[in-house]
C-alpha cells in the first residue's frame, strides 16, 4: 500500500512499501498511551537477539548512536585510533570523532570487493590502534574472519558497521555476530526501516549492560521499574545520551521483521537477475560473485562504469532522459572537505576509484522484471553512445 509518492512514470531508486499490518501495529501503540521505550521495543530486542544468535540487543534511535556507543563501550577515547574503511557513510568515521578519538582510513579489496583489505589494516595498527569497524557494504560479508583474528592477534575490538546487512552471514554466523558489537540501521531506505532507528548487538554482557545505560543518559533507577511509577529515585553512573527507540517505531519494526526474510530472498532474485542481464555489457564491471549474493542482504545494486571521467554524464542521462533515479555509494569520506581539513590528504587508490566510477541503480523487494529490464536497456543504451 503506502509508497514513497515518486512519479508514476518514473524508477526509483528505492521505494518503501508498508502494509495493513503494519499500519494497524503502530495504530495499537498509539491507542496504549505508552510511546518510548517498553514493551515493544523489548520484544523487537528480543527477536533481533535470536536472530543474530547472540546474547544482548540494544535498541537505540539510529545506527550512528549504535556505533557510538560501540567505540565508546570498546574504550575509545582521546588519542585512540580507530580503523575504519573510507568507502562508507561518514558516520561510520564521525562517531570515532565524537568519542575524541581519531579515524585511521583503511583501503578496501578492490573493485571486486569493497570489503576492508585485511592487509591494509594491518599496516595501520599502531600504539593508538583500539579498534577496527568492518563495513559490510551492501550487505555482502566483510573479511570478519580474518579481520576478526587480526584483531584478537593485537589485543583490539572489532566493531561491524552492519547498517546494511540484517539477515546475511557468512560462514553460518550472521553479521553483525562477529565482533564486539555490531551496529544495525533502522534509516527509511534500509532493509528493515522505521523512519529513523538502530540497534546494537552484541554477546558481551559489559557492553550491552554499558550501552543500555548509555542509550538513557546513564541512568540506572531505584528498586523499581521507572515504566511503573514507583521508583523512588534513580542515579546517575555515566555520562549518557538520550538514544531510546520508541514503542511506535519498534511495533513497526516487529511488523516488518516478520517479513524480513521472504524479502531478503527477493532481493537475491533480483540482485542474481540484474548480473545475468549486465554481464555481458560492455563498459560495466559488476563487484562481487553470484556467491557472494547468497549471503548478502542486498541491500543496493553497486555497478562500475570502466571510465571514471564517464560516471556524472551517465547518471545525468539515465535520469533526464530514461527518469531513473540512481546514487553513488559512496564519496570516499577521506575526500570530505571536514576530513581533508581535520586529517589531511591520503592515498587509497581502490576506494578513490570505486567512489569515482560506482552507480548505484534501483534496486527493492517489490521491484518488478519489467522495471529491472527499463532499467537495464536504458544503461545499455547511456553506455553505448
Ligand atoms: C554504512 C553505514 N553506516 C552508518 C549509517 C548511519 O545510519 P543511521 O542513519 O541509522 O544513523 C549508514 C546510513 O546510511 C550507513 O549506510
Amino acid at each position: 500500500m503506502a509508497g514513497t509518492g515518486t512519479s508514476p512514470s518514473g524508477v526509483p531508486l528505492f521505494d518503501l512499501r508498508l502494509e495493513p499490518e503494519d499500519v494497524r501495529a503502530v495504530m495499537e501503540v498509539l491507542e496504549t498511551g505508552w510511546l518510548t521505550l517498553g514493551p515493544r521495543t523489548h520484544e523487537f530486542e528480543a527477536a533481533f537477539a535470536s536472530h543474530l544468535g547472540v546474547r544482548h540487543a540494544v535498541a537505540v534511535s539510529s545506527c550512528t548512536a549504535a556505533l557510538h556507543l560501540a567505540y565508546l563501550a570498546a574504550g575509545v577515547g582521546p588519542g585512540d585510533e580507530v580503523i575504519v574503511p573510507s568507502l562508507t557513510f561518514a558516520a561510520t568515521a564521525a562517531a570515532v570523532i565524537h568519542c575524541g578519538g581519531t579515524p585511521v582510513f583503511a583501503d578496501i579489496l578492490g573493485p571486486h570487493d569493497f570489503g576492508l583489505d585485511p592487509d591494509d589494516v594491518e599496516r595501520r595498527i599502531g600504539p593508538r590502534t583500539k579498534a577496527v569497524c568492518a563495513v559490510h557494504f551492501a550487505g555482502y560479508p566483510a573479511a570478519v574472519d580474518r579481520l576478526r583474528a587480526l584483531c584478537d592477534a593485537h589485543g583490539l575490538a572489532l566493531i561491524e558497521d552492519a547498517a546494511h546487512a540484517p539477515s546475511a552471514d557468512f560462514e553460518g554466523r550472521r553479521l553483525g555476530a562477529w565482533g564486539r558489537a555490531g551496529a544495525f540501521s533502522f534509516f527509511s531506505n534500509k532493509v528493515l526501516s522505521c523512519g529513523e532507528g538502530g540497534l546494537l548487538a552484541t554477546d558481551d554482557d559489559d557492553v550491552a549492560a554499558l550501552a543500555r545505560s548509555l542509550r538513557s543518559h546513564g541512568m540506572i533507577s531505584g528498586t523499581r521499574s521507572g515504566q511503573t511509577g514507583e521508583t523512588d529515585s534513580y542515579d546517575v553512573v555515566g555520562l549518557g545520551f538520550n538514544y531510546r527507540l520508541d514503542e511506535p517505531r519498534s511495533a513497526l519494526l516487529l511488523s516488518r521483521f516478520a517479513r524480513l526474510g521472504p524479502e531478503i530472498e527477493r532481493r537475491r532474485e533480483l540482485t542474481r537477475a540484474y548480473r545475468g542481464k549486465l554481464a555481458g555489457m560492455r563498459h560495466v564491471l559488476i563487484p562481487y560473485d553470484d556467491a557472494g549474493v547468497g549471503r548478502s542482504s542486498c541491500y543496493v545494486m553497486p555497478i562500475l562504469v570502466d571510465d571514471d571521467g564517464r560516471r556524472d554524464a551517465v547518471r545525468r542521462r539515465l535520469r533526464d532522459e530514461h527518469g531513473i533515479q540512481t546514487s553513488v555509494l559512496y564519496p570516499a569520506v577521506h575526500e570530505f572537505t571536514a576530513y581533508r581539513r581535520r586529517f589531511g590528504e591520503h592515498r587509497l587508490p581502490h576506494s578513490e576509484r570505486v567512489a569515482r566510477t560506482e552507480i548505484t541503480i534501483p534496486l527493492f523487494a517489490h521491484l518488478d522484471e519489467a522495471t529491472q529490464d527499463r532499467v537495464v536497456g536504458a544503461l545499455d543504451e547511456v553506455l553505448a553512445g
